[in-house]
Order: structure tokens, then C-alpha cells, then sequence
């Protein structure tokens, strides 16, 4: 019998007819983020992934690679194996359906459902793409093509033997009602009741025109359809066939984490199995968006797949599991875009929690701490467990950095490094414990170098209980900034400033795609303020359309406060923020400077150009 305390997690299995991409990364990194979470509240976990190697759509890769199906994919595993430990993926058994045993789950299935009377043979006669490996109605094609991947769809005529789908559907219906949650997030779930409720038609389960596949035990001419060969792998992963004890103890998984273009495969057919084999269904179904690169669909032909390699070439391992987390709501689809994940990681993880440990660690190292009492985690907390409950993820992180926030805030107003006080410098200590517990998670590896820094375990007990007083070395940098691509053209412009204008332009080209990075907007000065200890520098409040933001500019000597105030102005506002004597500056304003450097001249444009309006 299930207990509370066992938490089963899976991962859709990849077709390895390629190598993983960011696409494959994205549920990998959420199962992993559950099953570490969940460890962490003590809990016994298995977390399943693996490859789906059997099929059409494989025998034909193999076939343009010219090799053997199985020679093909023997290949391809290893490059799973490794990006998932690249990524620190750390999963209890990785799955592949050619594995011994689960051919044997799956013929003992087929045998289990042919027995109950739930398979007949018949004659498939319909619509299907082996690109999606599934079947298709005339309804749902797109100008006679296949909505997924808009190829001309396939007739298929063979004899085939049926699963009985139909005469689950008030089962079905009545566990979708009973339990709310199964189908997540619950916009997806009407979707998939309605489609239900239409009525649904049995299923083809074998084929007879290829042979790269699982026999069907009552009848070896034909081989298994690759869904229902697919679907067991979530049975096989925890010892189905022998009812081992790990069965017991982990069925029915507590979700299974998927794409949304696989949701009715996992919400009706694999629910409809598992009543037919008197198994009971998972508890949760959760499907999540789909990722988009720089607002495109990611293709081959497009030459924009983002592999793990390019992944986390960008910024490392953590601030890739942390972006893609971060970015979009855990359930809707997003844009990839390099530009924002360095965006991120220099404002978020550097500036916010980087900058935190950085000064803490070495406050405490100059001046030691003295126990006090510590600032309150607990809202956070709770807050945080409701939220992992509902694997609302984004906004796991964003209380998380807003606790960051907080502590950023207490350091400034009580400025230990001015007053020297132990007692405070023992709370950030205590809080920074308590951040990276909670994003242990997210960022195993952040988190495990600051609990080396700080000298706590990563563990439940350590989030329950208060840091013990003790010696502290300066932590190293966790997270270096990373220039964006304006920085970088400043800086080679200062290297040469000695040449001509024209020949530094040529000798800085920079490629047109780098230049389309550049947000540049149309903004209108609204107050101008001195800052302390400043010669130069005005603090400028700019309305950008509908956003404000604050920019520090050199303009001191050249413009008095009433000249620039109402002035219409020109922004770069996606550079990465710049602290400037104590003010954090969120871009940059075009000016012209004279050759002698003796004029600087602010770029104005025409009146009549609203604020926000974009600059190309
Ligand atoms: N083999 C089946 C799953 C069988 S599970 C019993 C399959 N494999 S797949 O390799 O095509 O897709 C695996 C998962 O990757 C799916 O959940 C799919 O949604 C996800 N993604 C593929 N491309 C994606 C994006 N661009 N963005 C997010 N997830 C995407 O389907």
C-alpha cells in the first residue's frame, strides 16, 4: 500500500532520434526539481525518466542514418545520459523500452487487457503521422496535413487488434469529477473533458506494415502501437513485473510531468489501461508549455535548436535550471531568448543573491557573528510548501528572491559594515541558510557552495533549526556578470580611441543580429536629481511608455537641471543595470559628444513621437 511519505515522479520517455534539446531539458529539470524538493521534506522518492526507442518514427531515423534501429539508438543514449548529468539531473533509474524487462511488462499487459476481454481484432482504416506517432481524425487536420508538424498526413489501412477506449469513458469521467487536480493545470482540463465527453472511439494497438516494436504475446505477426509500448514504461520503471515491494510502495505515481502536445495520451488512453489492468491511475497529470526560441517554433530547418551544450554555454548549469523556471509559468509556453537568461543572470543572480552572499560572507568573516534573532522565514515558508504543492514553480522563485529582496533591504537600512553588529550579521547569515536551502532545488550546485561557505547541511533539519555560530571564509564569486552585447562594443570603442572615427566604426562592426539585441526607446526626462558625492552624474527619472526607470548620465557639466527636465530623450533600456555611486542605473541616453569632448549633446527626437516608441 502506497504511504504519504513515498513521492514517484516521471518524465515523458524522448524519442532518441535526435539529442536532447532544451525542449526535453525543460520537463527534466521540473521532474528533478520535485523529486529534490521532495527528498528535502523526506520523503522516499523515485524519479523515473528514459527514452522511448521502439516505432515507426525511429525505424525510419535508423533508416536515414543507415543502421540497425537498435544499433541507432545504442548510439543516441549515452548523449541523453550525459546531458542529464550535465544539467544535474539526478534521477533513480533511466528507462528504455528495449530494456529486457519492460518487454516483458508490456507483453504481460497486452496478455492482462486481451484476457479482460478489452482487445479484438479488426481493420484500422484512418489518418495518421508517424512524426507524432498518432492517429488522427479528418476533423483535427490542418489543410489536409497534421496539425503538429503540417506534413501530409498518412492512410493507413491494416488489419490492427482495438483496445476497448469507449467503454471506459464514464470511468473516466466520473475519476476526472472525483479528482479535480489530476488533469493540471486546470485550464487543460476542460479541454480534455469535453473532448471526452464527444464520445470516444476505440483504439488501434498493433500494426503489421513495419516490425521495429513489441509482439503482441496472442499473435506475433503483429507488433504493439508504440503508445501503448510507451505508456507501461511508467509501471516497468518501479518493478511492476514482480510486484516488488518498490511497486507497492511507489504506484500510482504522484504525477507525471509532461508536454501539452501528449496530454490526452496520458489523460485518457493511460488512465483507460490502468482501469482495464484493475490498476489505480496517477494522481496528477501535469502538462506544461511549449518553448519558443527568439519567437520562433525551434526546427531543424530553422537552425535554432537550443541543445544542452548551448544551454548552458550561456551562463552555466544553475542559471539555465533557474531561467527556465524563472522566466514563464510553469504550465504556459515562453520565448527562449540568450539575451533575458543573461539578463536574469546578472540582475538576479548576481546582483540579488550573488551581491548578498558576497557581502555577508565577507562581513562575517572581518567582524564574526553573534546569535540573534534571526529574520523570519516562516510566511516564506509556507507560502513556498502551498506552492510546490500546486507545482506553481515561478512562483516558488519569485518568493524566494522576494525574501531575497528583504534581506537586501535589512542589510542597507542597518548597515553592519558602518556599525559593525554581530547580531545582524548573524540574521543574513541565518537568512542566506535558509535562501539556498529553499533554492537547492533549482540550483543543487549554488546552493551546495554556499552551504560550504556558511556551514549548514542542506536538509529540512537545517531549514528548521537556527545556524550555529560559526567561523566564515569570504565565499568566491557564485555568479561572474556576463557583458551584454552593448558593454562589449563600449569597451572595444575605448580601446581605440586614439584612431579616426570612420576606421574605429569599420574596425567595431559589430553583425546585424547583435544590433537587433538592442531595445532602444523613445523616453521623456521627469526629474533630475543630484546624487551624493557625485561631480558629474545627474540621477535621471525617465517614463519609457508605461515603465519608469532610473538612469545615471554624466550630464552635470553640461546641461542644468531645468534644461533636461520635460526633455524627450532616446534609451538603450535592456542594458544590464550599473550601480553608479550607490544608485543602480537601468540604461543609458544617446547624446552626440564633440570630437574636443567639450560638448555633449542629448539625442532629441521630433515631438510628435510618443514615449516607449521603439527606436530601429
Ligand atoms: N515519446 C513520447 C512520450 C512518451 S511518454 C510515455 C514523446 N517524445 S518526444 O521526445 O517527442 O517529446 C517528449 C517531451 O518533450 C514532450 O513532453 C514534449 O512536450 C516535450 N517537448 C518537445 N519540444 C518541446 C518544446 N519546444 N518545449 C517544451 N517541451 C517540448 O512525445
Amino acid at each position: 500500500m502506497k504511504k504519504k511519505n513515498n513521492f514517484y515522479v516521471t518524465t515523458p520517455i524522448y524519442y532518441p532520434n535526435d539529442i536532447p534539446h532544451i525542449g526535453s531539458a525543460y520537463t527534466t529539470i521540473a521532474a528533478d526539481i520535485l523529486a529534490r524538493w521532495n527528498k528535502i521534506q523526506k520523503k522516499e522518492v523515485f524519479f523515473l525518466t528514459g527514452t522511448d526507442e521502439h516505432g515507426k518514427k525511429i525505424e525510419l531515423a535508423a533508416q536515414d542514418a543507415k543502421k540497425k534501429p537498435k544499433t541507432f539508438v545504442d548510439n543516441l543514449i549515452p548523449k541523453f545520459k550525459e546531458a542529464w548529468k550535465k544539467l544535474n539531473i539526478n534521477y533513480n533509474r533511466f528507462i528504455r523500452t528495449t530494456d529486457a524487462d519492460h518487454e516483458q511488462v508490456v507483453q504481460v499487459i497486452l496478455s492482462e487487457v486481451h484476457k479482460k476481454g478489452d482487445i479484438y481484432e479488426g481493420y484500422y482504416e484512418g489518418l495518421y503521422c508517424t512524426g507524432c506517432e498518432a492517429y488522427y481524425t479528418e476533423k483535427e487536420l490542418l489543410e489536409g496535413c497534421c496539425p503538429v508538424h503540417k506534413t501530409p498526413i498518412e492512410k493507413l489501412k491494416e488489419e490492427s487488434y482495438f483496445f476497448r477506449l469507449s467503454k471506459y469513458k464514464e470511468n473516466l469521467l466520473n475519476y476526472y469529477d472525483k479528482n479535480p487536480d489530476f488533469i493540471s493545470p486546470s485550464n487543460r482540463r476542460f479541454e480534455i473533458i469535453n473532448r471526452v465527453n464527444e464520445g470516444l472511439q476505440d483504439l488501434s494497438i498493433s500494426r503489421t506494415s513495419f516490425s521495429w516494436g513489441i509482439p503482441l504475446p496472442f499473435d506475433k505477426n503483429h507488433i504493439c502501437y508504440v503508445w501503448f509500448d510507451a505508456l507501461a514504461n511508467y509501471l516497468t520503471g518501479i518493478g511492476y513485473l514482480e510486484h516488488s515491494k518498490e511497486f507497492q510502495k511507489f504506484w500510482p505515481a504522484d504525477v507525471h510531468i509532461i508536454g501539452k502536445d501528449i496530454l490526452w495520451f496520458h489523460a485518457v488512453i493511460w488512465p483507460a489501461i490502468l482501469f482495464s489492468l484493475n490498476l489505480e491511475p496517477p494522481k496528477k497529470i501535469f502538462a506544461h508549455g511549449w518553448w519558443t526560441v527568439e519567437g520562433q517554433k525551434m526546427s531543424k530547418s530553422l537552425k535554432n535548436i537550443i541543445n544542452i551544450d548551448k544551454l548552458i554555454s550561456i551562463a552555466g548549469v544553475d542559471s539555465a535550471r533557474y531561467f527556465l523556471f524563472r522566466e514563464v509559468s510553469f504550465g504556459e509556453d515562453g520565448d527562449f531568448s540568450e539575451k533575458i537568461l543573461i539578463e536574469r543572470h546578472n540582475n538576479e543572480l548576481a546582483n540579488k543573491l550573488g551581491n548578498l552572499i558576497s557581502r555577508v560572507s565577507t562581513l562575517a568573516e572581518t567582524y564574526g557573528m553573534e546569535k540573534s534573532t534571526p529574520i523570519k522565514i516562516k510566511p516564506t515558508l509556507k507560502k513556498v510548501n502551498q506552492l510546490f504543492q500546486n507545482l506553481e514553480l515561478d512562483k516558488v522563485l519569485n518568493e524566494i528572491f522576494s525574501f531575497i529582496d528583504s534581506c537586501n533591504i535589512y542589510a542597507q537600512e542597518k548597515k553592519p559594515w558602518e556599525t559593525k553588529n554581530k547580531k545582524v550579521i548573524y540574521s543574513l547569515c541565518n537568512a542566506i541558510k535558509d535562501i539556498a536551502i529553499l533554492l537547492s532545488p533549482f540550483m543543487p550546485e549554488t546552493s551546495e557552495k554556499i552551504s560550504k561557505v556558511f556551514n549548514f547541511e542542506i536538509s529540512i533539519e537545517s531549514l528548521n533549526n537556527d545556524l550555529k555560530i560559526n567561523k566564515i571564509k569570504k565565499s568566491p564569486i557564485l555568479f561572474k556578470k556576463i557583458n551584454t552585447i552593448a558593454e562589449n562594443v563600449n569597451s572595444k570603442k575605448k580601446e581605440k580611441v586614439n584612431k579616426s572615427p570612420i576606421i574605429d566604426g569599420i574596425m567595431s562592426s559589430i553583425e546585424f543580429k547583435d544590433w537587433e539585441k538592442l531595445d532602444i526607446r523613445v523616453g521623456k526626462i521627469e526629474k533630475v536629481e543630484e546624487i551624493d558625492g557625485a561631480d558629474k552624474l545627474y540621477k535621471l527619472s525617465i517614463s519609457v511608455g508605461a515603465e519608469k526607470r532610473t538612469i545615471c548620465a554624466g550630464l552635470k557639466k553640461y546641461y542644468k537641471k531645468s534644461e533636461l527636465e520635460g526633455k524627450k530623450c532616446i534609451v538603450f533600456v535592456n542594458l544590464a543595470p550599473r550601480i553608479m555611486k550607490g544608485v543602480e542605473s537601468q540604461g543609458m541616453l544617446l547624446a552626440a559628444v564633440s570630437q574636443d569632448e567639450k560638448k555633449v549633446i542629448i539625442i532629441s527626437p521630433e515631438k510628435d513621437i510618443e514615449e516607449g516608441a521603439k527606436i530601429r
